[in-house]
């Protein structure tokens, strides 16, 4: 079967057929999916009905795994392997998590624009998710393009951010949501790190903006000044042009390039309804900025 990529939007997103995710990838099929990130930052290859085992060998073709992505989560509570994230609504034995769960209160954060694992030295390259179970009504994954928000600032905004460098820490994103409950260790192991704001893609050659909910302030700027910058660039960078929604059917895999893109989550009712996403995670290429000796 030929391999097809269908543009989903005019900056981002795209549909792409012709490979079985099942089957281990030939090289050609590896470069296929490559060159179609570099183009469209986001993949959506649907009808690939997968297990854990066959998403795991899916990703080791894009790069080294991301350990321990559910960073608020304790092993002993963990439904899944360690290498995926769990991005459903459902404790360790497959029951929905109750209004005031931890989990669920952290998982909220996801609700929030942001690049996975921004808050890490090491952020991530590609996000890999496997809708399982999907709803219906809501929960739909919105992906916002960097690239193109960057292109079309003005020419001094461009000069003014070129070096400036952010903080970014799990402890920002969720404290904007009011969850401050954070275990002594954890806070430890949410120490911020610092990224370049404009950041330049490895291969496709583009500068981006590395936004994320997970910034709590640009080094060497009063916090206040930063945060009112960063909301505007926000702003700017998910106006509806700039965004591909995806509303989920069961089965699809969606690709993403965190090195590119933010994404979010919305609302669903997942008190009464069951969502089950599965997200392996492949690592970046090195931190983005120097970071300060502890
Ligand atoms: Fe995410």
């Amino acid at each position: 079967m030929p391999i097809e990529i269908t543009p989903l939007t005019p900056h981002i997103g795209a549909r792409l057929s012709g490979i079985d995710v099942r089957q281990p990838l030939t090289a050609a099929e590896v470069e296929a999916i490559d060159s179609g990130m570099n183009r469209h930052a986001v993949l959506v290859l649907p009808g690939q009905d997968i297990s854990d085992e066959q998403q795991l060998a899916f990703t080791r073709n894009f790069g080294p795994l991301e350990e321990g992505a559910n960073s608020t989560v304790r092993n002993s509570e963990l439904r899944l392997d360690p290498a995926f994230a769990d991005v459903s609504n459902l404790d360790k034995d497959g029951r929905r998590l109750e209004r005031d769960n931890k989990r669920r209160m952290a998982a909220l954060g996801n609700r929030l624009w942001h690049s996975d694992a921004s808050f890490r030295v090491v952020p991530a390259k590609y996000s890999i998710l496997s809708g399982r179970i999907v709803t219906t009504a809501g929960g739909n994954t919105e992906f916002a393009d960097m690239r193109a928000a960057y292109d079309a600032l003005d020419a001094a905004t461009k000069a003014e951010i070129e070096d400036l460098a952010c903080e970014h820490s799990l402890i920002y994103s969720r404290g904007q949501l009011g969850f401050t409950e954070f275990l002594p260790d954890e806070r430890v192991a949410m120490k911020p790190v610092r990224h370049r704001l404009v950041r330049t893609h490895p291969t496709s050659g583009r500068k981006s903006l590395f936004l994320s909910s997970h910034i709590g302030t640009i080094v060497g700027w009063p916090q206040p000044e930063a945060m009112a910058f960063i909301r505007d660039l926000m702003e700017h960078a998910t106006q509806p042009e700039f965004v591909y929604s995806h509303q989920w059917t069961q089965h699809d895999l969606v690709i993403w390039d965190n090195r590119a893109t933010m994404h979010r989550v919305r609302r669903y009712d997942d008190l009464n309804v069951v969502r089950d996403l599965r997200r392996t995670t492949t690592r970046g290429e090195g931190p983005t900025a120097e970071q300060e000796t502890a």
